[in-house]
């Protein structure tokens, strides 16, 4: 799969092995219930998924992990460096895991997120996914999980 180079020096490319570590930590800094390295290594494996990461000056900033499979497609995974933020590295990140998406022929891009989380629901909604329902108490028995929708036709 190709990579695509983004804001000077700033490039999106296929997630590999030798990036977990890096990885590991930005999700650690990033979530109260962080993925382990198992889940990414699945994403590396399993013909239907499609994890990305931005690198800057070899370093990487943050990632996302797409899943594909037939008409519909998910945005299983997505964070950036906590001292990367606001720089539009997620952005850049989503809009290309929406060209991969429609690359792979899905017709909609599904995702959850935890409905406290307003940096990530701002995200999706500027990339244009709307709101189609809850899913009450879904994350530890406690926090709603908003479902959101982007339609790719
Ligand atoms: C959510 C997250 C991925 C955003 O990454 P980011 O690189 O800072 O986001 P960007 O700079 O690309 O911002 C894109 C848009 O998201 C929204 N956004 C991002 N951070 C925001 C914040 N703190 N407050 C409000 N809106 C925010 C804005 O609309 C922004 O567009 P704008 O700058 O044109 O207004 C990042 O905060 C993160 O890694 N959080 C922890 C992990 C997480 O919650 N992932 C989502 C799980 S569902």
């Amino acid at each position: 799969m190709r990579s695509m180079p983004t804001q000077p020096g700033t490039l999106i490319r296929p997630m590999a092995e030798a990036d977990l570590d890096a990885i590991l930590a930005i999700e650690q800094a990033s979530f109260s219930v962080p993925w382990k390295r198992d889940h990414f290594a699945h994403e590396l494996s399993a013909p239907y998924s499609f994890p990305f990461v931005a690198e800057h000056a070899g370093v990487i900033i943050g990632y996302v992990c797409l899943m594909s499979l037939f008409e519909e497609a998910q945005i299983l995974d997505i964070a950036v460096a906590p001292d990367q933020r606001g720089r539009g590295i997620a952005r850049l990140l989503m809009d290309y895991a929406i060209i991969v998406a429609r690359e792979k022929r899905a017709e909609l891009l599904a995702l959850e997120v935890r409905s406290t989380n307003s940096s990530a629901i701002t995200l999706y909604e500027r990339c244009g996914f709307v709101r189609t329902g809850v899913r009450s108490k879904y994350y530890e028995g406690r926090d709603d999980a908003v479902l959101m929708e982007l339609a790719l036709l």
